[in-house]
C-alpha cells in the first residue's frame, strides 16, 4: 500500500483534510475531519485507561505549553535539540544530513557520527541531492528544533518563550506537586495528553512527522535499582497496548537503541511497518535521574524524595513511555485500510477496533419511503449513548460500502419486521454477516462488540 492512497482515502472521507487548503496549504501542517477527531478522542480514552486510570498509582496532568524557559535550560534542549542541517548550494534545497545517510547505506550510523565525519562520508560516497542529484553540499550547521516566540509587548531576550517540543518536562516540573496533593509513594506515574511543537526541518509522510502533534507521555518515577525492571514492563505495556488496538503484531517490531541521548541509561522504540518502511512510533526510555537532578540544579528546588518507610532521601529515577497520538493514528489506518476482492466486487474495508472506529453503529432505513421514520426515532435514541450515523440515501448496498469503508463495525437496518416484530438486522462489517436482534437488546449487544 502507498502512503497516497492513506492520503487520499483520509481526505475523501474526512478523516484528514490539508491545513489551510483554501489558501494553498501550510506546509506539513493536517487539520482532523469530523472522522478523525473521532479517532483521535479514542485512541486517547483507550491510552488514559490503560496508562492512567487503570495503571497503578499513576496521576493524570495538564500542564502549560508555555513553560518558564529555563526549563528547557535545565532540560537539555536550548544547548542540544538540534538536528544536522546541510543546504545543497545548487538548487538551494535543505537536508538532514543523517538522513542523506539512512537513505543511501545501512553500513554506518549516522547516530555515532560527528557532523565532519557526516560531512566526509556524504563528500567521499557522492551521495546525491534528493532534489537535483548533484552532490555540492554546505556545511553541517546544527538547528535547534524549538519554535520561539515572545510575549508581551516589548520584544526582546527577556520576553522570549518557547513553545514546548514534549510534554515531558511538564510532569518533572509537577513531580512534587504532585506527590504531595496526592500523598503518594514511590513508585507512582504522572502522564498526560497534549500539544508538542517542533521545527523539523524534514517533516513529511503525512502525518508521520509534522511540526506540530499531540503526544501521549507517561513517567514513572521509583527508586535507583528497580528502574530496568520498570522499563521492561513499560516496553511490554506498550506492545500489549497496542496488540489490544487490533494492531497486526507483523507489523511492529522492538528497536533498541545503539546511541542514547545523554540523560538516557536505555531507550528502545516499538517501530511500525508504515508504507515508507519500519519507523518508530513508540519511545520508552530510562532517564535516570537526569531530568530531576538538572531541575533541581537549575530550580535550585530540592527534588529529593524522602522514604517514609527508611528515610532515606533520593532522587528518583524515571521510566518515560512516549507515544505521539498522530503518529499512532496514521499507523492504526494504515493497518485496517483494506481493498477486499469480493465475488462480484472489491470493496474498500477500514477495520479498525470497533472501540476505534469513529461511528459505532450506522441506522439504515431499508426503504426511506416506509422505514425512516422508525429509524429516525431509533437513531435519537442510540445517539445518546454511542457515536452513530443515520443515512437514508441511495442503495442499502451503497450504504453498506461506504460505512465499510469508514470503519462502522454494525449497521443496524430498519425494515418491515421492525415495526410487525419488534427486530432490526444487524450486519458485521469484517464478516458481512447479519443477525436479528430485538429492539429491546440493541444497546447491550452494541456495548459488547464495542468494547475494548
Ligand atoms: N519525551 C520524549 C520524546 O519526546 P521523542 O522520541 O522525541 O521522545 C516521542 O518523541 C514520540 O512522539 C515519538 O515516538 C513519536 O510517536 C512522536 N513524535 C515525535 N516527533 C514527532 C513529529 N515531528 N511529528 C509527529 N509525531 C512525533
Amino acid at each position: 500500500m502507498k502512503m497516497e492512497q492513506i492520503v487520499n482515502f483520509c481526505k475523501n472521507y474526512g478523516f484528514i483534510f490539508p491545513g489551510s487548503e483554501i489558501y494553498g496549504g501550510l506546509a506539513n501542517t493536517w487539520d482532523y475531519g469530523p472522522l478523525g477527531v473521532e479517532l483521535k478522542n479514542n485512541i486517547k480514552k483507550a491510552w488514559w485507561q490503560k496508562f492512567i486510570t487503570e495503571n497503578d498509582n499513576s496521576y493524570g496532568l495538564d500542564a502549560a505549553i508555555f513553560m518558564n524557559p529555563e526549563v528547557w535550560k535545565a532540560s537539555g534542549h536550548i544547548s542540544s535539540f538540534t538536528d544536522p542541517l546541510i543546504d545543497c548550494k545548487d538548487c538551494k534545497t535543505r537536508h538532514r544530513a543523517d538522513h542523506l545517510i539512512e537513505g543511501f547505506t545501512d553500513e554506518v550510523i549516522p547516530d555515532k557520527m560527528t557532523d565532519e565525519e557526516m560531512v566526509k562520508y556524504i563528500t567521499d560516497n557522492k551521495i546525491p541531492c534528493p532534489n537535483c542529484g548533484k552532490c555540492n553540499y554546505t556545511d553541517i550547521r546544527e538547528f535547534n528544533l524549538m519554535f520561539e516566540t515572545s510575549r508581551g509587548v516589548v520584544k526582546d531576550s527577556t520576553s522570549k518563550v518557547y513553545l514546548r517540543p514534549e510534554t515531558a518536562q511538564g510532569e518533572f516540573v509537577n513531580f512534587l506537586n504532585v506527590q504531595r496533593t496526592m500523598r503518594t509513594k514511590i513508585p507512582f506515574g504522572i502522564g498526560q495528553i497534549g500539544k508538542a511543537f517542533r521545527n523539523e526541518i524534514t517533516p513529511g509522510n503525512f502525518t508521520f512527522r509534522t511540526i506540530e502533534f499531540e503526544q501521549m507521555e507517561h513517567q514513572l518515577f521509583c527508586k535507583e535499582g528497580s528502574d530496568s525492571t520498570f522499563y521492561k514492563e513499560y516496553k511490554e505495556k506498550a506492545w500489549n497496548f497496542l496488540l489490544n488496538l487490533g494492531i497486526n503484531e507483523k507489523n511492529i517490531q522492538f528497536h533498541d537503541h545503539d546511541k542514547l541521548s545523554h540523560y538516557a541509561k536505555e531507550a528502545c522504540d516499538i517501530e511500525y511497518n508504515f508504507p515508507f518502511g519500519f519507523s518508530e512510533l513508540w519511545g520508552t526510555h530510562n532517564r535516570t535521574n537526569y531530568d530531576l537532578s538538572r531541575h533541581q540544579e537549575y530550580s535550585k528546588k530540592s527534588m529529593e524524595y524522602l522514604d517514609p518507610e527508611t528515610g532515606e532521601k533520593y532522587i528518583p529515577y524515571v521510566i518515560e513511555s512516549s507515544v505521539g497520538c498522530d503518529r499512532l493514528a496514521l499507523a492504526l489506518l494504515c493497518d485496517a485500510y483494506n481493498e477486499e476482492k469480493l465475488e462480484n466486487d472489491t470493496r474498500e474495508v477500514l477495520k479498525l477496533h470497533p472501540y476505534l472506529a469513529p461511528y459505532k453503529v450506522a441506522i439504515l432505513p431499508l426503504v426511506k419511503k416506509y422505514h425512516s421514520e422508525k429509524a429516525k426515532e431509533l437513531y435519537k435514541k442510540l445517539t445518546k449513548h454511542f457515536v452513530s450515523i443515520y443515512d437514508e440515501t441511495g442503495s442499502i448496498g451503497k450504504r453498506y460500502r461506504r460505512e465499510d469503508a469508514i470503519g462502522t463495525p454494525l449497521c443496524i437496518t430498519i425494515d418491515d419486521n421492525t415495526e410487525k416484530e419488534g427486530t432490526v438486522t444487524i450486519r458485521d462489517r469484517d464478516t458481512m454477516k447479519q443477525e436479528i436482534v430485538k429492539l429491546e437488546d440493541i444497546e447491550e449487544y452494541i456495548n459488547k462488540r464495542i468494547s475494548l
